[in-house]
């Protein structure tokens, strides 16, 4: 398994509990690991770098023979109203968002689809359902990841590779830590089951798309929480 954004947060509690499950990961972010286990390794990537995501899934490729799942996890995110969004800080969620779930999809989907099968699983938000203000950057950048993911799951629709996407309510990590808890407060109340979300809950869907069963199932994206 590939799983992008590892470092930290989400990505690497995922990280942690499929090497439990007894799964080989791989990760990247740009920073360094902190992994330690025997089955998993680091590569500093950024994911917005072509050169790099080219060299890093071939590395993997070598040393495995095969890539079976791709969770393409790595995000940022930043809270602003558009009107006064700094153009650098579009640019910067676009080039991890969009452009880094892009290469990631493109270079491991050419190998699953030689391989004859894969699973590729991206990370959007409900700020795309819920319109959030102040996540236009945000929320325009993962808009575009669920278009990759459904076009990309019709391309790939007769070669055995899934393509499909998460959409998170909150869950605590540095990712939320700068927006005002009164704000949070007012995104939870407008799930219909009100709590933050968890680890838990988006690894329960991560797992419904990677299982062997749900090969009949592409193109979804499924929101936590109850947001439709
Ligand atoms: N937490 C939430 O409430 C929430 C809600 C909805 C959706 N999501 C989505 O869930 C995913 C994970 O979020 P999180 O809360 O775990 O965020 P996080 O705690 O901020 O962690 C982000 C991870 O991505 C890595 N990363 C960031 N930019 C990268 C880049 N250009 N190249 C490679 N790695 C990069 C970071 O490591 P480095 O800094 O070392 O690169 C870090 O490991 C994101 O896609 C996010 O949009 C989160």
């Amino acid at each position: 398994m590939l799983i992008t954004g590892t470092r930290k947060g989400i990505g690497r509690e995922l990280a942690l509990r499929y090497l439990e499950a007894g799964w080989r990961v791989a990760g990247c972010s740009r920073g360094a690991g902190t992994i330690d286990k025997p089955e998993y390794r680091h590569f500093e990537v950024d994911v917005a770098d072509e050169k790099a995501v080219v060299s890093m899934v071939r590395a993997v490729w070598r040393e495995h023979g095969r890539i079976d799942a791709l969770l393409n996890n790595a995000g940022i995110a930043s809270m602003n109203p558009a009107l006064t969004t700094p153009v650098a800080s579009m640019r910067r969620m676009l080039e991890t968002n969009v452009v880094g779930t892009f290469l990631l999809c493109r270079e491991v989907g050419k190998l699953m689809v030689r391989r004859g099968g894969g699973r590729i699983v991206n990370f959007s938000s409900v700020a795309v359902p819920l319109a959030l203000e102040g996540e236009a950057a945000y929320a325009a950048s993962k808009s575009a990841v669920e278009s990759l993911t459904r076009v990309l799951a019709r391309e790939l629709g007769g070669s055995g590779v899934t393509v499909n996407a998460i959409g998170p309510t909150p869950v605590d990590t540095d990712l939320v830590a700068g927006v005002p808890a009164e704000k949070l407060e007012a995104l939870v109340a407008r799930q219909a089951i009100r709590r933050m979300g968890t680890v838990d809950d988006v690894q329960a869907v991560v797992d419904f798309f990677l299982a062997p069963s749900s090969d009949f199932v592409t193109g979804q994206v499924v929101y936590l929480g109850g947001i439709d």
